[in-house]
């Protein structure tokens, strides 16, 4: 009997979307070699202004795939047409959003409601506004595809399915705390180390830039906001009804005064201008024999989630974390006071891709 055949469409090939290409083709390999297991077409793979597809839905070649996409004289597909396109295969399609696009996010119930599966890294969908999280699960509900976004929050490491384990099998999660942006992980490690006096903060900041560990402009990672849509997406999972990732207290670590400069040119060297301020944060917690960290935190009970800087002791595990990993805690009744901890890198084209891989091994079970 010949392989039930599903198509993959791949929109975004940069870093994750590179790697996820590379395992897709392991993937399809691996269950190319067992009958009963379905056999994978990708039929379409897109960047911003380049779209390879095969209008016959015949599976496209893995080899040079990205010399192909770059070299490619397709006139590129809108979203509207991608979508068409997709609804009208003669097989299941998954489509896997590797941007970190708006537009595409908020096309997810369009793309559900048409009975196309979704899986994704991207946190745009699941931390907008909370009836685009409606509309997003509804119109999977309806239709019967499915969506998973595992890479949305921590990259790879099973930080959302652990959660939806955790309250379907009916713990009460009572509150999740932790390290949720690599940037912020790396630049505390190092800022206030749990020996030794750490580097001054703006030296810090340059030295996490000139590493690629912050964004072009670093205030993208020191508004907090990152931090604040992963926060969404777990507090929603977690039962509450959070409105934006803007609807409740995030720390910025940006100067007031710097907010508004031009260029993060300007903000690198005007930031020592600010130290002292960090310096004095970094003092005080070292009076009580403590550390500063950039966390986030939700109490479930009192349905109060914040993000920002907080004091621990240098023996508590969030003080303790090293590089730019991410550490997350679960508090369950369950498991008590001694929490669930999953820490690991939280960046990474691989390992973010292997968060994706893995969703998408999860949805060919049910399609
Ligand atoms: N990198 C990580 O460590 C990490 C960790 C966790 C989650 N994530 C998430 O994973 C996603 C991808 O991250 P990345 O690091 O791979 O980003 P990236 O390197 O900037 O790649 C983004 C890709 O998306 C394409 N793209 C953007 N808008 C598009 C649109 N409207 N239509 C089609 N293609 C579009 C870009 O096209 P061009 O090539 O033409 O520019 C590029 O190929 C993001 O949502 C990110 O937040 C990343």
């Amino acid at each position: 009997m010949a392989s039930k055949e599903i198509f993959i469409a791949v929109i975004g090939a940069g870093g994750v979307g590179k790697a996820f290409l590379s395992q897709l083709e392991g993937l399809s390999k691996r269950l190319s070699a067992n009958a009963s297991s379905p056999k994978l077409s990708l039929i379409l793979v897109s960047r911003s202004t380049k779209t390879l597809y095969s209008p016959q839905y015949k599976a496209l070649p893995f080899l040079n795939l990205a010399t192909s996409l770059a070299d490619s004289t397709n006139k590129p597909l809108s979203l509207t047409e991608i979508i068409d396109f997709l609804a009208a295969a003669p097989a299941k399609v998954v489509l896997v959003d590797n941007t970190s696009s708006q537009d595409v996010a908020d096309s997810y119930p369009q793309v559900l409601s048409r009975g196309i599966s979704i899986v994704t890294p991207n946190k745009k969908a699941f931390s907008g506004s909370y009836k685009l999280w409606q509309d997003i699960f509804s119109s999977a509900a309806s239709s019967g595809a499915k969506v998973y976004h595992e890479s949305s929050v921590g990259a790879g490491l099973p930080v959302i399915s652990t959660l939806k384990d955790l309250v379907e099998t009916g713990d009460e999660v009572t509150r999740i705390e932790g390290v949720f942006s690599g940037t912020m992980s790396f630049l505390f490690n190092s800022f206030a180390p749990t020996e030794g006096s750490g580097g001054k903060w703006s030296a810090e900041v340059k030295k996490a830039k000139e590493l690629g560990y912050t964004e072009p402009d670093p205030r993208d990672d020191l508004n907090g906001l990152d931090v604040a849509r992963k926060l969404t997406i777990l507090a929603r999972l977690a039962g509450l009804q959070v409105e934006s990732p803007t609807s409740f207290p995030v720390q910025s670590l940006i100067p007031k005064a710097l907010e508004s400069v031009g260029s993060g040119e300007e903000f690198m060297q005007r930031l020592p201008e600010f130290d002292s301020e960090m310096e004095e944060t970094k003092a005080a917690a070292e009076k009580e024999g403590k550390v500063v960290r950039f966390v986030g935190s939700i109490d479930v009970a009192k349905k109060e989630v914040k993000v920002g800087l907080e004091k621990f002791d240098r023996s508590h595990p969030i003080a303790a974390l090293k590089g730019s990993d991410n550490i997350i805690s679960f508090y369950t009744k369950r498991y008590g006071a001694n929490a669930l901890i999953i820490q690991g890198a939280g960046a990474g084209g691989d390992v973010t891709a292997m968060g994706v891989t893995a969703d998408l091994i999860k949805v060919l079970g049910q399609l």
